[in-house]
Parts: structure tokens; C-alpha cells; sequence
């Protein structure tokens, strides 16, 4: 594992920005992992000045970690929403090879299974980024999530809805459940970014980083993995 602790946000969102710009680069044909939340946002903000300056997005594939269950993707909670507004439409991904788990699928347990499969059938991911819960959670796998889970639906917990309501009017409109990418789905891609930044994720990456791997502490598993890079600001790697 690599940690890298940047100054700020804005030098995280910077680092993390060229990793996913070199290796789109050397490898234009790419599936590509993506996060929302606030994390990631100065990540793509750089994405999108990297396509104006003629970064090409033409042969990429990308897979969301997550959706919400019972938002449609025209809700601007929906993290289907969400990426619209904040990467794809402003880059070149083809719509038809943009994949978000559908959080109004009659069957989420199928929608779930197929989700799977459809990574597995494309290829794999490649390069997947992750944020990090105040608990440590990625996607949302939340703790106690076994490590051998493949995606699934996922009870959000108090705190987690708590964090998310921000983006709601209120809380009792954060939705219950989510689809998401499981920790085994999430260790198959072959490399993974972590970013985290703010004094409320200090605990949570540092037991990522050095605590023992345990589901208590989802993140923990990353440990496991040949090649995840952290890129952290000062102030999330302060207990490093
Ligand atoms: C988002 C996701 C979540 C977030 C995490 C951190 O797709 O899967 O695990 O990465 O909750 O959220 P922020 O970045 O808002 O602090």
C-alpha cells in the first residue's frame, strides 16, 4: 500500500486527477471504477479540465459504486444524477458504456447478481477510486460487511444517513438502502485510489491504514490488496 498525504483538498483532488489522467493515457481503452460523495468532486473537476485540454474519454467504461434504492436516476440525490452533473456531462464517456447500479430495479437481489456479471463480462475494473466513511465504510459497506461479499443490498446505517443528509431535505427523506458494489467486487479491480481529506476522516484512515483488517473496519481489507494507493490530505492523514 502507498499513502500519499498532500497539503490540502486541492493538491488530494490534483494527485488523484493525474493518476486517472496517466493512466488513461497509457490505457484509452479503460473500465473505470467511480465514487460520488464530496471526496471526489475537486477530482473531477480536474478530469473535466484535463478533457477540455483534450483528454479523451472516448473508449472508456465505467462502473459506479453505488445507488440508492428507490431514487430513479432523474432525482438529484441520485448518485446517477449526481455523476451527470459533476463528471459525464461534461467528458466524453459514451453514454451506452456508463453503468450505475438502477436503484428502482423490480428486482434489486437480480439487478445486484447482473451488476456483477457485467463487470466481470467487460473486463474487470481497472482503476477504481474510493472515499471513505467517518466509520470506515467503502461503497456502502458498511461494517460488518463480510469481506467476501459481492454487490448487494445494503441497510445504511444511522451515521451513514446522518453524513448523506446533506444532500436531502431532510433526513427522513435519505433512503434506507442502497446497491452496492461489494468489498470482493471492489478488491477484484486491478487498482484502487483511496482518497480521503478533513480532520473527521483522520480515525477512519488510519485504521484503514495500520489497524488490524477486520469487517469492523471495511477498509481495512485494502491492506490485502497489491495495489492501492491512498492519497490523503494533511489533515486525514494526521493520525499516520
Ligand atoms: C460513494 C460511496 C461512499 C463515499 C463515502 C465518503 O459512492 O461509495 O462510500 O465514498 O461515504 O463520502 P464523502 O466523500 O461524501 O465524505
Amino acid at each position: 500500500m502507498q499513502v500519499l498525504v498532500t497539503k490540502d483538498y486541492a493538491a488530494m483532488s490534483r494527485a488523484a486527477a493525474d493518476i486517472f489522467k496517466e493512466h488513461l493515457k497509457n490505457h484509452p481503452q479503460t473500465v473505470l471504477g467511480l465514487a460520488t460523495g464530496s471526496t471526489p468532486l475537486g477530482m473531477y473537476e480536474w478530469l473535466i479540465k484535463y478533457h477540455q485540454d483534450g483528454l479523451d474519454f472516448s473508449q472508456v467504461t465505467t462502473f459506479n459504486l453505488d445507488e440508492y434504492i428507490g431514487l430513479a436516476g432523474d432525482h438529484p440525490a441520485s448518485y446517477r444524477y449526481f455523476m451527470e452533473e459533476h463528471l459525464f456531462g461534461h467528458v466524453n464517456v459514451p453514454k451506452e458504456r456508463i453503468f450505475i447500479p438502477n436503484g428502482m430495479a423490480e428486482d434489486p437481489e437480480a439487478e445486484c447478481r447482473a451488476y456483477d456479471e457485467l463487470i466481470r463480462k467487460l473486463g474487470g475494473i481497472d482503476l477504481q477510486v474510493l472515499g471513505i466513511g467517518v466509520n470506515g465504510h467503502i461503497g456502502f459497506n458498511e461494517p460488518g460487511t463480510p469481506f467476501e461479499a459481492t454487490t448487494h443490498v445494503a441497510e445504511l446505517t444511522a451515521s451513514t444517513r446522518e453524513a448523506n443528509a446533506r444532500f436531502f431535505a431532510s433526513i427522513d427523506e435519505v433512503p434506507t438502502h442502497a446497491i452496492s458494489m461489494g468489498i470482493k467486487s471492489i478488491m477484484h479491480a486491478r487498482r484502487i485510489v483511496l482518497l480521503a481529506n478533513g480532520e473527521h476522516k483522520a480515525e477512519a484512515v488510519a485504521a484503514a491504514v495500520k489497524g488490524p483488517v477486520t469487517p469492523d473496519l471495511p477498509a481495512s481489507v485494502l491492506q490485502l490488496h497489491p495495489d492501492v494507493t491512498f492519497v490523503v490530505d494533511e489533515a486525514a492523514g494526521r493520525l499516520l
